[in-house]
């Protein structure tokens, strides 16, 4: 069986290489403290588990979903009403909203909506997996845009040619940004705008981490900035800020007719998701806030006791402005190692679990990416065992 050609041309997947180095580990009877993926440890605040587990009891929620249904309808609703308490922004619920089945999902399914395969898509690197892999996937030509510490991780589209430019169907962003940490302010978000404004090119923004920002200042949406919806849709997900990762929950908001195109293509795949999920969903978004603020607190106090503990043992990192990862520079001492080299390093010698930089694109080189998704105690055991890595005589 030979597997099609468009699987050929995707990179090693990074949780794939996770997977082996936490087994690789394990065989050596280490005790692994995994701080890899970005999945949420924490569980599902409960009066959403509550009405997931209400509304499973009843036959009629069985069924597939359709668009059409009053579930589906409410859901929509409660996603717009979400996006005018959180970003005062308006949208139509019946034509600016579709829920995904996690914004994963619905970005590769977007990709595969719009792109030809004489189209690029633009994307920063490093950026979170699906941005650069959904293009790969649809058949479209990936081109990546290096974001670095001395751009603030922006990209510097004015840069672009207009060869490329011309070729571009799709521009990702995302912010705060997954794995660099880094934020970004509406003024950001005004100046992508009007760059797009003579151009032939969607605004694809990822706002998943919105909620997770600890400068006190709520982090936007692009779709605040005016005339957005002329070429931006923003993806967003419940995933991350209710701790529902595993329920599959994203949604998309902005331009109606890129929606529309993108539920045409998801009407030829899926059937929507189970509705007790939907219910609840609605429950998470329109039910009470403080558990948000609970998580987000939580993660803040993580990021001090790691990064303060790294810092102290002379790792000196940057804290993290955004999302809940700490984007670390592979220290001098190992300089000479890759960002692969250096994450089975930290597993083989430390039993610690990063994600090498790489795994987020050609240029996540040169840095590995911790998840903060591990409770302060194991994240204090994670930096006293960092240490002695460190501190190895060379
Ligand atoms: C930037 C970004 N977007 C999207 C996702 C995926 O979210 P979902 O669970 O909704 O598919 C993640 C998950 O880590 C992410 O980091």
């Amino acid at each position: 069986m030979h597997e099609a050609n468009r699987l050929k041309r995707l990179p090693l997947y990074l949780f794939t290489i996770l997977d082996e180095l936490k087994e690789k580990a394990k065989a050596m009877g280490v005790e692994v403290i995994d701080l890899g993926m970005g999945n949420p440890d924490m569980p599902t605040p409960k009066h959403i588990v509550e009405e997931l587990r209400e509304q499973a009891k009843y036959g009629i929620n069985h069924r597939y979903s359709r668009p059409t249904d009053d579930v589906e309808k409410a859901l929509k609703k409660a996603i717009a009403d979400w996006y005018k308490g959180r970003f005062n922004v308006d949208l139509d619920p019946r034509t600016e909203v579709l829920p995904l089945i996690g914004s994963k999902e619905g970005i590769a399914n977007f990709c595969l909506t719009f792109l030809n395969n004489d189209d690029i898509a633009l994307v920063p690197s490093p950026g979170y997996t699906v941005h650069f892999n959904g293009p790969i996937m649809a058949g479209g030509i990936l081109y990546s845009i290096p974001v670095t510490k001395e751009n603030g991780y922006k990209p510097d589209l004015k840069s672009l040619g207009r060869e490329i430019t011309r070729m571009a169907k799709i521009l990702f962003i995302s912010y705060p940004h997954n794995p660099t940490t880094a934020i970004a302010d509406l003024g950001f978000f005004q100046e992508v705008v009007e760059w797009g404004k003579d151009k032939d090119i969607i605004i694809a923004h990822d706002n998943a981490y919105s909620d997770f920002v600890y400068n006190g200042k709520p982090a936007p949406s692009i779709l605040q900035v005016k005339g957005a919806k002329e070429k931006c849709v923003e993806f967003h997900t419940l995933s991350k800020s209710y701790n529902m990762a595993g329920w599959r929950v994203g949604m998309v908001v902005g331009n109606a007719n890129i929606i529309r195109s993108l539920e045409k293509t998801k009407s030829y795949i899926d059937f929507g998701m189970f509705r007790p999920i939907q219910l609840a969903a609605i429950k998470a978004l329109t039910g009470p806030q403080d558990c948000v603020k609970e998580i987000v607190d939580t993660y803040r106090r993580r990021r001090d006791v790691f990064v303060g503990g790294l810092n102290k043992i002379g790792w000196n990192l940057d804290m993290p402005q955004g999302t809940f990862y700490v984007w670390a520079h592979i220290p001098p001492k190992y300089s000479a190692l890759t960002s692969m080299e250096f994450a089975a390093l930290l597993v083989e010698e430390a039993g610690v679990v990063s994600a090498p930089g790489t795994g987020f694109g050609e240029y996540g080189e040169g840095f590995v990416r911790f998840a903060l998704v591990e409770p302060e105690d194991k994240l204090k055991i994670a930096v006293e065992r960092i240490k002695k890595v460190l501190e190895i005589e060379s």
